[in-house]
């Protein structure tokens, strides 16, 4: 294969840019040329395709977002989308695509490659919910931005004795919220997968304030049955039955923003790697994840549309340590 394209599609990553950089420099090693796509699947509608070499990726694998810009491209879900993007890249002579995103990303990829395109995915997405590989570039970073600020929070939670409702991203996933809250020692988890009722969560605070605890931790997932805000009016309408007095702190977006930690740095460029020696290979169709300390290869009728189940023993865990 002599002609690559890549492009980061949905919500960017930190670790992207490492990916990005990966499979730039692997490509031209082994022979190929690599264009780089911007804004995602739009680009390759809009025909906004540039031609990468070794130095345009210098200096960004410590740089979160993406380079080449990303975008959830609404016109891309339209066959017509599609078709145009197909004659774009089959225009510009490229034999070959690397798509480095998440769920919707990935089912895109798979369309493209039915369609007769070779496609290779990249495992990304900080909401780590992509069946095919065990963990995926982003998240690493995400965690620890949240934990950071989750951190800072009991701090000031345990100067007033108070309890936080705290809210991660994961509009479809609890992952984020389960690791963060684990790890940033929390009373409770909400996330999509358990349904939990607002009263469980008054009781959980009362024992926790009876037991003498210095401050509160509930962390929400973004996309719970009951969100953030909700919860926030019920345990402020219970008043002082609850112990704690209730603040609330939403991390939206500053979670993704980050600087790529080492641990995503190196994930990015493993999965780049392999990406692009996959698609020289000849091979197409697949995902390029990380699974048992490996990089693997998981066929996208396996990936696409499939959610990935959570640890629920984590979760368990979680109530056991909150004593
Ligand atoms: O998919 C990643 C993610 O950050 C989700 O956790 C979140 O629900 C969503 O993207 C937000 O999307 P947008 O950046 O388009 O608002």
């Amino acid at each position: 294969m002599k002609k690559i394209a890549v492009l980061t599609s949905g919500g960017d990553a930190p670790g992207m840019n490492a990916a990005i950089r990966a499979v730039v420099r692997t490509g031209i090693s082994m022979g190929a040329e690599i264009y780089g796509v911007r804004q995602g699947y739009q680009g390759l509608i809009d025909d906004n395709i540039y031609q990468l070499g070794v130095r345009e990726v210098g200096g960004i694998i410590q740089q979160g977002g993406t380079i080449l810009g990303s975008a959830r491209s609404e016109a891309f879900k339209t066959p017509a989308g599609r078709e145009l993007a197909l004659q774009h890249l089959q225009q510009q002579g490229i034999e070959g695509l690397v798509v480095i995103g998440g769920n919707g990303s990935q089912m895109g990829a798979h369309t493209l490659n039915e369609m007769g395109f070779p496609v290779i995915g990249v495992a990304s997405t900080i909401d780590n919910d992509l069946a095919g590989s065990e963990i995926t570039i982003g998240v690493d970073t995400a965690i620890n931005i949240a934990l950071e600020a989750i951190d800072r929070l009991k701090v000031t939670a345990s100067s007033h004795r108070r309890a936080f409702l705290v809210e991660v991203m994961g509009r479809n996933s609890g992952y984020l919220a389960l690791i963060a809250g684990i790890t940033g020692g929390a009373e409770a988890i909400v996330i999509p997968e358990v349904s939990t009722s607002p009263e469980a969560l008054v009781k959980t605070l009362q024992e926790s304030w009876a037991r003498g605890k210095s401050n509160g931790l509930i962390v929400v997932a973004e996309g719970a049955e009951h969100d953030c805000n909700t919860l926030y009016g019920y345990l402020k309408s219970r008043g002082e039955t609850v112990g704690f007095d209730i603040r609330m702190t939403i991390l939206g977006h500053v979670q993704r923003g980050g600087i790529p930690t080492a641990s995503d740095r190196l994930l990015g460029t493993r999965l780049g790697a392999e990406a692009a020696h996959q698609l020289c290979a000849g091979n197409r169709g697949v995902l390029v994840g990380w699974n048992k300390s490996t990089t693997t290869i998981t066929d996208y009728s396996e990936v696409a549309g499939v959610h990935k189940p959570l640890d629920m023993e984590l979760l368990k865990l979680a109530e056991i340590l909150a004593q």
